[in-house]
């Protein structure tokens, strides 16, 4: 059966190279993604084909591409291959996009993953030209059913002077009733509190809306959301995963988290994802999860009923777990629920339900500043993504990183980080495979003691203590974050220098 059975909408479809003639150049657009899931699939391509004639026939042609997360070689890859992005926002991780980023060709703005949708709301990025939002299905009055993400989706649709819509047929149909989406957006003064008291609280409806009148083209699509497979956990993943599960039961025995701790959040990536492994092999149960994504080790904690409920934005799940899911789709009904990136995000949700906030790191500083974003002060890596809006919010937040990064040369805790995205006010704990260190409560020197002993590769220790004791000997009147200025990042010069710090 169609997946698009309202006539009106119907009588739109057309192919992706007729639908992207509705984009030019200097356009803002905005398209549905968040992780590999949910990302229109055809479209972005027939706009590289596009920007490719243009740029032969000596013609500029560059868009403003604005998403829910990052996305997938479909869109980010192809459209940065093409030369096709001005600028990008608010978050990306696609190895040909971070090049022209980093190469300076493309403009990137790293924005929170919850201030996106509000600062789009506010005008703070200009019109927006045209919406491409992937959904699973077209309903008989024109209600959208969502596939795999949600994210900024809502927004999108809202905004948008004209929509092109992807209808793809691979997200199963029985998606319908996985979402919640708000449509209570204000903007200040009029802002209402947001009623969501517990994390599966459904305070929107379960569709998008969309004004008809918008749609300029439908196009239809069979094609699978595109996640990258997780690494096996490495031995250092598991120690830092079981750092921070005895901390968890600590904290429970010190009577400050319930026997079913509080909502988790698990960023993206391998040690977050061998988190949850270690999780489901603990003795802990009832568990929730307020979070962005669901990766495969949250599926699996759902799946062994340590897991009861999570709501997220988005799945990010390896090929071989998504096929699984699709099967079995109807038996995660009520478990599961996908939210706007603006609520999943939200951080007065977050602050209300007390959220356990777990997120990487490259590096830390003595003092706590975390760097979640740059090599070497200079070049992207992804971005903040929605990690600020979680830790800054979260009732408590951990960092997670190996303790030395290319085979021992980088130190993953520095005298001062060459990049901050979280300050030593906003981060409590940092867990390395070395150990794990509690900030909460401790002065910046007191801190520093703590991250070397407990953090640190017993390669930099020694030398960081040293900087520590000499930044203090040298500095009588600035003994309360003492530091040695001319010094302070010389260990990333010597990196630059020598390939090793
Ligand atoms: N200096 C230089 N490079 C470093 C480094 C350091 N201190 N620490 C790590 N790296 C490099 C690694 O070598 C690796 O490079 P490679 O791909 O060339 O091998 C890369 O950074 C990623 O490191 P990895 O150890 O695989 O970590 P990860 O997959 O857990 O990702 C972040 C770590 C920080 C990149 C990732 O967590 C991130 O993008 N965070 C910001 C966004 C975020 O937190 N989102 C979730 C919020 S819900």
């Amino acid at each position: 059966m169609s997946r698009i059975t309202c006539p009106d909408l119907s009588s739109r479809v057309v192919t992706a190279d007729k639908a992207a003639v509705h984009i030019g150049h200097g356009d803002r657009v905005a398209m549905s993604g968040f992780t590999g899931s949910g990302y229109p699939k055809s479209v972005p391509g027939a706009i590289a084909e596009q920007a490719r004639r243009e740029h032969d026939e000596g013609r500029d042609f560059g868009i403003e591409l604005w998403t829910g997360a990052s996305t997938a070689p479909e869109l980010d890859g192809v459209l940065a291959e093409a030369g096709a992005v001005s600028k990008r926002l608010p978050f990306q991780s696609d190895p040909a996009m971070r090049k022209s980023i980093n190469a300076g060709d493309t403009e990137y703005v790293d924005t929170h993953l919850s201030h996106s949708a509000q600062q789009a709301w506010f005008g703070f990025y200009g019109n927006l030209d045209v919406a491409v939002v992937e959904v699973a299905a077209i309903l008989p009055n024109g209600l959208l059913v969502p596939g795999s993400s949600v994210g900024n989706s809502k927004t999108w649709l809202d905004l948008a002077d004209k929509v092109i819509l992807e209808v793809n047929s691979w997200h199963p149909r029985s998606y319908e009733g996985f979402h919640d989406v708000y449509y209570g957006t204000r903007r200040p003064p009029e802002r209402l509190p947001i009623q969501l008291l517990e994390p599966m609280q459904r305070i929107g409806d379960p569709y998008l809306r969309v004004d008809p009148s918008k749609v300029v083209a439908v196009v239809e699509t069979n094609a699978p959301d595109r996640n990258l497979p997780f690494k096996a956990a490495d031995e250092d993943s598991k120690a830092i995963a079981s750092h921070l599960v005895d901390f968890l039961r600590h904290e429970i025995t010190a009577h400050r988290l319930p026997p079913e701790l509080l909502p988790l959040q698990s960023g993206v990536g391998n040690v977050a994802n061998a988190v949850m492994g270690n999780l489901a092999d603990s003795e802990f149960e009832g568990l929730t999860a307020y979070t962005e994504v669901i990766q495969d080790g949250m599926l699996d904690l759902i799946d062994n009923g340590k897991l009861a409920s999570v709501s997220a934005t988005a799945f990010s799940l390896s090929a071989e777990r998504a096929a699984d899911f699709n099967e079995n789709i109807e038996s995660y009904k009520g478990r599961i629920l996908l939210r706007t990136q603006e609520m999943s995000n939200h951080p007065e949700a977050i602050r209300r339900l007390g959220v356990i906030a777990i997120n990487g790191m490259v590096e830390a500083d003595i003092y706590g500043n975390v760097n979640s974003t740059h090599v070497m002060g200079s070049s992207i890596i992804n971005g903040i993504g929605g990690s600020g809006d979680f830790a800054r919010n979260a009732y408590l937040n951990f960092f997670v990183s190996n303790s030395v990064a290319k085979d021992g040369a980088i130190s993953s805790i520095v005298p001062f980080a060459s990049h901050i995205d979280h300050t030593e006010h906003d981060t409590q704990i940092l867990v390395t495979e070395q150990g794990l260190a509690d900030l909460r409560g401790l002065s910046p020197v007191a801190r520093a003691r703590k991250i070397i002993a407990n953090c640190a590769h017993p390669d930099y220790r020694d030398r960081l203590g040293d900087y520590l004791d000499r930044a203090i000997a040298e500095n009588p009147n600035g003994r309360h974050t003492p530091h040695l200025l001319g010094e302070a990042l010389s260990w990333h010069g010597n990196f630059q220098a020598n390939g090793s710090m």
